[in-house]
């Protein structure tokens, strides 16, 4: 990550671009996966630390509110949160405080710059993430966004790393797995993908993230897969 800690959206402040487009027909993937289940909570994860999880999630939740959906983002990586610095919001209160009962529900939904999105940001570092995630309170807490939200996206951490995020997938009604093309071995993409299966989650596709163009230093997001194709 660079020096500052500022992010900037693509979605945002480049709407038309190609890139974003690709943000654009991950959504429309995400919303054609599943004909017979809704599929209202959605979250990103990846194998390893830095494959584009936050951008990838970050830059959905902002298509999907560009299209009118009410979207809440909540950032369940309590170990390396990013999402209060993408949306410029504090991070003093956010899902580890209301997990904790230190705060309200109310007290951590924070209205970002984009209409229509909402981020509940990671909260002050626990000193354990993954109990917290496999809480009923963290159950409720889901249940209690689906009531009030289209959308409810969520960002997690790494997943070869740590359980944080096979627990929430089984909290969610799909996963989308982030894979870094260029640095990502296929073996432990496949160990990725086996830890996904293990809990039961419904992997809704691959998000190949870093893959290179004819230009090159082009970024380029490219989706394949509907649930079940690898
Ligand atoms: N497609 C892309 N094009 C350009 N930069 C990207 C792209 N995807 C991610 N990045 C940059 O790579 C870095 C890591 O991305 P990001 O924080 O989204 O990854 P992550 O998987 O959430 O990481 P972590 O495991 O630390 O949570 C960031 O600086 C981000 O801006
Ligand atoms: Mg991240």
């Amino acid at each position: 990550m660079s020096q500052s800690n500022k992010r900037h959206l693509i979605t945002v402040t480049n709407p038309k671009s190609p890139i974003s487009e690709s943000y654009r027909s991950l959504r429309t993937n995400v919303d054609f996966s599943s004909i017979d289940e809704s599929m209202q909570v959605i979250m990103v994860t990846s194998a390893g630390p830095g494959e584009g999880k936050s951008t990838t999630i970050a830059n959905l939740a902002v298509t999907y509110a560009q299209m009118d959906r009410s979207v809440v983002l909540v950032d369940a990586d309590m170990r390396k949160p990013t999402e209060h610095h993408t949306f410029g919001v504090s991070n003093r209160f956010g899902l580890s405080s209301v997990l904790s009962q230190q705060a309200s529900l109310e007290d951590v939904i924070q209205k970002t710059n984009v209409p229509n999105l909402s981020v509940i940001t990671a909260g002050p570092i626990p000193p354990n993430p993954a109990e917290m995630v496999a809480s009923r309170r963290m159950t409720a807490l889901i249940g209690e966004l689906r009531n009030r939200y289209d959308v409810v996206l969520i960002d997690t951490p790494p997943l070869l790393a740590v359980t944080d995020a096979q627990i929430v997938a089984t909290k969610s009604d799909g996963v989308l797995l982030v894979i870094d093309y260029g640095k990502v071995k296929r073996d432990i993409a496949i160990k990725a993908k086996a830890n996904l299966d293990k809990v039961g989650a419904r992997v809704l596709g691959v998000v190949m993230n870093n893959v290179k163009r004819k230009s090159s230093e082009a970024y380029y997001y490219y989706y394949y897969g509907t649930a079940d194709s690898k």
